[in-house]
């Protein structure tokens, strides 16, 4: 359940009209429930509970400071990706040691960066990250506590370009190496090895790739033990699917997700750690258009709207599916029209739903497009010298512009023509 909803025929985002934000601040924009998100980040604390578990934001799906701060009061840890992922959880209050760092790509700058600010723990990804860590943290005469990401080898039955799971992906060092690169790790000076990391991909609506995943990791959490390691933390990644076509997908819950966590490691007396971006944010998030054009094309119409693929380009990059509505709920009885919902970019991959029906639109009408909380405004460019779409927080009746929209004159000022030209 979300927190937009249709109220007195309009779509409201808790209890304030999404046509009043509208009106004040001009369209596209994105417009975030605080409750939703709340209620989202609690689903995972209880389904987790009793074991021990610090379940950390991945910042990458939603990383406007507003957002990070009201999830970091409530007690959540954040992952994090890189120096500015970073630098973004330490602005948003967040403490360094709920912060766990991911990534294939750390560079020694970045392990700099975060040994010095705190940091609860890096994942590292190979031997070579593993050995640079060791060296940069001995210099500062540190210690970088560290779980490795190992892969699993699993099928995580997802879109090709988001599931990491595969020995053929760049993530995360061969299961069947593990013995070998802890052993390596336990001789680093730099390191103190915690536990172990897997993250096996995204969007994953099946429990089963998770459920091979983590019977491996409880399995290589005995061997390493036996080995000598201290295995005392296991973070288990993110992924876990929403659905996005609500008619018709019914994803598994956190609920079944928790237990299915406790039923694979929960007794192997470690702190779990999970890393969900999507659940938590994407449902929290819409992302608000006006129709520009109604186009009469050939055998179809075209609803030319105001955001594009710059705005939200999971359609246009991965064939994404998003719900979109009017704004104004259509009165009953009133039969949808069915469009093309493109952007006005000039390419045809912006194009946001083919033979959609939606509602009888006309120029000047409201839309949203549903569950864009999660990798929509992160995701979002200028193309085509767009000014970055703006982000609005919502809680109660209050609502806040959390990221303004760049004037044309800010967007311009960041280009220097040089004086020799
Ligand atoms: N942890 C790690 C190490 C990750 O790489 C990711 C996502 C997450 C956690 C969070 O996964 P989630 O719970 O959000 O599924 N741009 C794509 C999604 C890319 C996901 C990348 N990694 C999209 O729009 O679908």
């Amino acid at each position: 359940m979300d927190h937009f909803l249709y109220r007195d025929g309009q779509l409201h985002a808790e209890d304030v009209a999404v046509r009043d934000i509208a009106a004040t601040i001009g369209t596209p924009f994105y417009c975030y429930s605080a409750a939703t998100l709340t209620r989202h980040y609690h689903l995972f604390t209880e389904a987790l509970s009793p074991l021990p578990h610090m379940v950390c934001f991945a910042i990458k799906s939603l990383s406007n400071l507003a957002v990070l701060k009201l999830l970091g009061d409530l007690g959540a840890g954040m992952d994090v990706v890189s120096g500015g992922e970073y630098r973004r959880a330490l602005a948003a209050g967040i403490p360094g040691d709920r912060i766990v760092f991911s990534g294939v790509g750390k560079t020694r700058e970045e392990m700099r960066l975060a040994l010095t600010g705190g940091i609860r723990q890096f994942n590292v990804e190979s031997e070579p990250e593993m050995r640079a860590l060791s060296e940069v943290a001995t210099s500062l005469g540190l210690r970088a506590p560290i779980t490795i990401r190992v892969n699993p080898d699993v099928d995580a039955k997802t879109h090709e370009k988001i599931a990491t799971g595969k020995s053929e992906n760049k993530f995360g060092i061969p299961i069947a190496r593990a013995s070998e690169v802890y052993a390596e790790a336990a001789r680093l000076p730099g390191l103190e090895v915690i536990g172990i990391d897997v993250h096996i991909g995204s969007q994953l609506t099946d429990l089963a790739p998770f459920e091979q995943a983590y019977l491996k990791v409880a399995d290589l959490t005995r061997r390493l033990r036996s080995e000598g390691h201290t295995i005392s933390r296991l973070d288990l990644g993110g992924g876990l699917g929403i659905p996005y076509a609500r008619s018709n997908e019914a994803p598994p819950l956190p609920m079944d997700y928790g237990a299915l966590i406790k039923r694979t490691v929960g007794d192997l007396g470690v702190e779990v750690e999970i890393e969900p971006g999507r659940l938590i944010s994407g449902n929290a998030g819409i992302l608000v258009s006006s129709v520009i054009y109604v186009k009469n094309g050939e055998g179809r119409d075209f609803l030319i709207v105001d955001a594009a693929m710059n705005d939200l380009v999971r359609p246009s990059m991965y064939g994404a599916h998003h719900d979109i509505i009017a704004v104004e709920e259509p009165a009953p009885g009133v039969d949808a029209r069915v469009f093309d919902v493109v952007g006005p970019v000039c390419e045809t991959g912006d194009t946001f739903a083919k033979a959609r029906p939606v509602a009888p639109l006309g120029e000047g009408d409201l839309i949203a497009f549903r569950s864009a909380g999660a990798y929509g405004a992160v995701m979002a460019s200028e193309y085509n010298s767009r000014p970055l779409v703006p982000e609005v927080l919502v809680k109660g009746d209050h609502f806040a512009v959390i990221r303004a929209r760049p004037t044309f004159d800010e967007m311009l000022s960041r280009d220097t023509i040089p004086e020799w030209l």
